[in-house]
């Protein structure tokens, strides 16, 4: 399953691989780093420009010319070398290992010299070509699938690459898993499965603890509880405390419904199918501590999941009931499809008992988040101008885009209940908004930020590191976060 990756100080024409993949960018300049063959070298330059121009993502494969060193030659395109960033580099990457993965490539190699000419480290390139590989094949009884064994890059300075390509692999493949939780579908994935993950990730420094529905009723978590109802599916609120330095934590909380039909306030059938990935928040928090933990990072982190399906059970929540939160407010569920932001206000109530740093919660809060950004970008809010500042910063390096959107204090008002403190759904307009003014009413002053990534989640057709599916969105972006 696992990938294998060496670093090795040889020559380009003597590498032993099915097929060495050279970056190239549109001026093909680069071309004098690499030590090829002389046929191989002859070979490439004959390649017209009509044959491969080095137009960002763009492949042709090369049949070499001499017995020894790789059988294939993949050049691949970065595009212009004045735009070149390390954005690109995980693009290509990407591209480039699944195009020779689908041709039943097994052994195959990278070139790091070219990019080193231009201090760019390869390991975005190979980061790229790991998230891409990822597959989700746990429910296809297909026997023969093409899969990449080993990938070897050719550096001249094999030690410090060798080091970063650990910390690559780690974050790539708790990227992985976070896919695979919010792949498999609810039947298997349920809040129990979920906890049961959780625990598995139990070590030295990670603690896992997990509530059940008798935890949250003595905690008072009302808003939590009420989404619970509607299930036979026991909920499990699920918290991970990471220790790896001293002073306040920061918590991490996860939208963690692992089926959203939307209760009595029940959703069209059509699409519904996707409402699985409602817990694609908790996923990328479990990946996060997962990383964290594995990187032995010296950072204090607290992993909160609250678990639930939200179904229309004959116990189910029923609009216009009124529940008490952990805080005490009351709140009027108007809407019992606006379950996230109710699980996530108990959630942040908890929270709030640990005094941290800060809080940042990760949620497919909205549909109003895909119709306005697309899957292009997570919307962003929070009440702490330093901490969206860092998170703004992090989606720059990591290319997990965050936009931020306003907190207005007249969305307050929207928010008014005619018995309660407040309700939980003012209708569509600004929801993706209002919805997170929710949140805020709950985070009070405790530095907080909420990201929106209902519409990052789940891609509908490949991209170049993200298959379709699961994008397992939010885990570098926050990893890259809490290194910093
Ligand atoms: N989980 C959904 C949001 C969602 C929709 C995520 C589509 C991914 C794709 C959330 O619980 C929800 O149903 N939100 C409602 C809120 C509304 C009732 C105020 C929405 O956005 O329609
Ligand atoms: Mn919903
Ligand atoms: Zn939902």
């Amino acid at each position: 399953m696992e990938i294998k990756i060496e670093v090795q100080k040889v020559g380009e024409a003597v590498c032993d691989c099915e097929c060495l993949i050279i970056p190239l960018t549109e001026d093909k300049q680069g071309l004098q780093y690499y030590a090829l063959s002389v046929e191989a070298t002859g070979l490439i330059k004959k390649t017209t420009d009509s044959e491969f121009r080095g137009k960002l993502n763009e492949t042709f494969l090369i049949t070499s010319a001499s017995s020894t060193g790789p059988e294939r030659i993949l050049l691949v395109g970065l595009g212009r070398r004045e735009e070149i960033t390390i954005e690109k580099l995980r693009q290509a990457g990407g591209k480039s290992a699944v195009c020779l993965r689908d041709l039943g490539k097994k052994n195959i190699a990278v070139s790091a010299r070219f990019l080193a000419s231009l201090s760019l480290s390869s390991s975005y390139f190979i980061e790229g070509a790991l998230l891409g590989l990822y597959s989700f094949k746990s429910y296809s009884s297909e026997k023969n699938i093409n899969q990449i064994k080993k990938i070897t890059v050719l550096s001249d300075e094999p030690g410090e690459l060798h080091e970063k390509l650990s910390i690559t692999k780690t974050v790539a493949s708790s990227v992985a898993f976070a896919r695979d939780l919010v792949n498999t579908p609810s039947n298997d994935m349920t809040p129990s499965q979920l906890a049961r993950t959780a625990l598995s990730l139990k070590r030295k420094k990670l603690a896992v603890n997990v509530l059940d529905r008798k935890n949250a009723e003595k905690l008072g978590m009302g808003a939590y509880l009420a989404v619970a109802r509607g299930s036979d599916e026991p909920p499990k609120f699920i918290v991970l405390n990471y220790q790896g330095a001293k002073g306040a934590p920061f918590v991490l909380i996860g939208k963690s419904i692992t089926f959203d039909s939307g209760g009595i306030s029940l959703k069209p059938a059509e699409g519904m199918e996707k409402m699985k990935y409602d817990m694609a928040g908790g996923a990328a928090v479990l990946g996060i501590m997962k990383a964290v933990s594995e990187l032995k990072m010296p950072v204090n982190v607290i992993g909160i999941l609250p678990a639930t399906e939200n179904l229309p059970g004959a116990s189910a929540t029923k609009p216009g009931d009124v529940v008490k939160s952990i805080n005490g407010k009351y709140v009027e569920i108007i809407n019992t499809d606006a379950e996230g932001r109710l699980i996530i206000a108990d959630a942040i109530g908890y929270a709030r008992r640990f005094k941290p740093r800060a809080i940042i919660d990760i949620a497919t809060l909205t549909g109003a988040c895909s119709i306005a950004l697309g899957s292009e970008a997570a919307a962003m809010m929070g009440n702490n101008k330093e901490l969206l500042d860092k998170l703004r910063k992090s989606a720059d390096n990591t290319y997990e885009r965050v936009w931020e959107m306003p907190l207005f204090e007249e969305y307050k008002e929207y928010l008014k209940s005619d018995i309660a403190d407040i309700k939980n759904s003012s209708g569509r307009n600004g929801s993706l908004v209002t919805s997170a003014y929710f949140l805020y009413e709950f985070a009070g002053d405790t530095p907080w930020v909420h990201l929106d990534i209902a519409g990052t989640a789940w891609v509908e057709k490949d991209k170049p590191y993200i298959p379709k599916g699961a994008s397992g969105i939010g885990v570098r972006l926050i990893l890259d976060f809490l290194r910093s």
